[in-house]
């Protein structure tokens, strides 16, 4: 048997008849891509605990695995992955990039011993369509003969300066494709960026209120977000071609406020989610990716004051129209998915 290679499906039209591009709603949540060290056995203990909070469980292997442990975290995923029923929570694991000692033996493992449990392979640092092609292929031959029944999907990590060159061909390599993250850490290093830090902004990068006329006076300084540019094409390339996009990491545990508005920005870009990687992070992520109350009302109100999508009204002194009913239903859509 050889893999399907039909297009998946991770968005529903947002009504009957509607264009291919409107395609916003994701048919399963993964509001949050919760990372655990599958070495460590008193995490695997919990794992069970952990799942029941979050989207996706991801077992690492990859950056923060300490070379001396990769193995173990290998087999420790493959334990947790046989041992526990994940029932609605995905099972990913992030496997180690191409070029590194460990990526063979981690697909070939996984997909022999666990390839019906797992639902999606995170390859990190993806530079172009040929990485995913090779992963796809490999894919392809341990599926069919381990006799996988479902195919596992391919998740990029958006994370050097070539990768996000090629994001539209990375976006279109493949129908296994699920979505991008963005992997802020690595992509700073790979653009020379003058940071040391894992997401979020940066105090010196700002821009300062006016002066006006008075250059002498102390004027407000404006930090920016570093990573607007990067999920904007990142969000383009995914939703054109019908994939999910994420934002990844922030380092800064402390700091939950910071972590919470580079979540939101994300949102409200398009993003459908984002990586913890500390249970602080969980609360955080499920508040930021699922719509805000007060949205949801006011949008539910556009769609009542136009039942079949089309016209202008006015609410509450703004004007709403077709384009406006479309990203009400964006919003509506996603609360019915949450709630259910
Ligand atoms: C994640 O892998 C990152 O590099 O930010
Ligand atoms: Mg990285």
């Amino acid at each position: 048997m050889s893999a399907v290679r039909t297009p998946q499906k991770h968005f529903a039209p947002l009504a009957i008849g509607a264009p291919e591009p409107y395609r916003a709603l994701p048919v399963r949540l993964e509001r949050m891509i919760h990372f655990v060290p599958p070495h460590n056995e008193k995490i695997r203990s919990k794992i069970k605990d952990i799942a029941a909070d979050v989207d996706v469980v991801l077992g690492n292997l990859e950056d923060a695995i300490p070379v001396g442990d990769k193995e173990a975290a290998r087999r420790g995923f493959i334990q947790m992955a046989l041992e526990n029923d994940f029932g609605q929570t995905g099972l990913w694991t992030r496997i180690n990039c191409l070029n590194s000692p460990w990526m063979l033996d981690d697909v070939t493992e996984i997909v022999r011993e666990a390839g019906n449990k797992v639902d999606v392979i995170m390859l990190p640092k993806v530079e172009g369509p040929w990485d995913i092609h090779y992963l796809d292929q490999l894919l392809a031959q341990l599926e069919a003969r381990h006799k996988v029944t479902r195919p596992i999907l391919i998740h990029a990590i958006l994370e050097t300066a070539e990768g996000v060159k090629n994001v539209e061909a990375i976006a279109a390599a493949s129908p296994r494709m699920h979505g991008m993250s963005l992997g802020p850490a690595d992509l700073a290093a790979s653009r020379g960026m003058k940071t040391t830090r894992v997401g979020g902004g940066h105090p010196d990068y700002t821009v300062l209120a006016d002066a006006d006329g008075d250059v002498a006076a102390a004027r407000a300084r404006y930090q920016q977000d570093l990573w607007h540019y990067t999920v904007g094409r990142m969000v383009d390339a995914c939703l054109s071609y019908g994939l999910k996009p994420f934002y990844g990491p922030f380092g800064d545990f402390s700091d939950g406020p910071a972590c919470e508005a580079q979540f939101r920005n994300s949102f409200i870009q398009g993003c459908l989610g984002a990586w913890t990687l500390h249970p602080s992070q969980i609360a955080i992520a499920k508040r930021v990716f699922s719509p805000d109350e007060k949205e949801v009302a006011f949008a539910r109100r556009i769609l009542e004051a136009m039942p079949d999508g089309t016209g202008a009204v006015m609410i509450d002194g703004k004007m709403q129209d077709d384009a406006t009913w479309k990203q009400a239903k964006v919003i509506v859509d996603l609360a019915r998915l949450v709630a259910t």
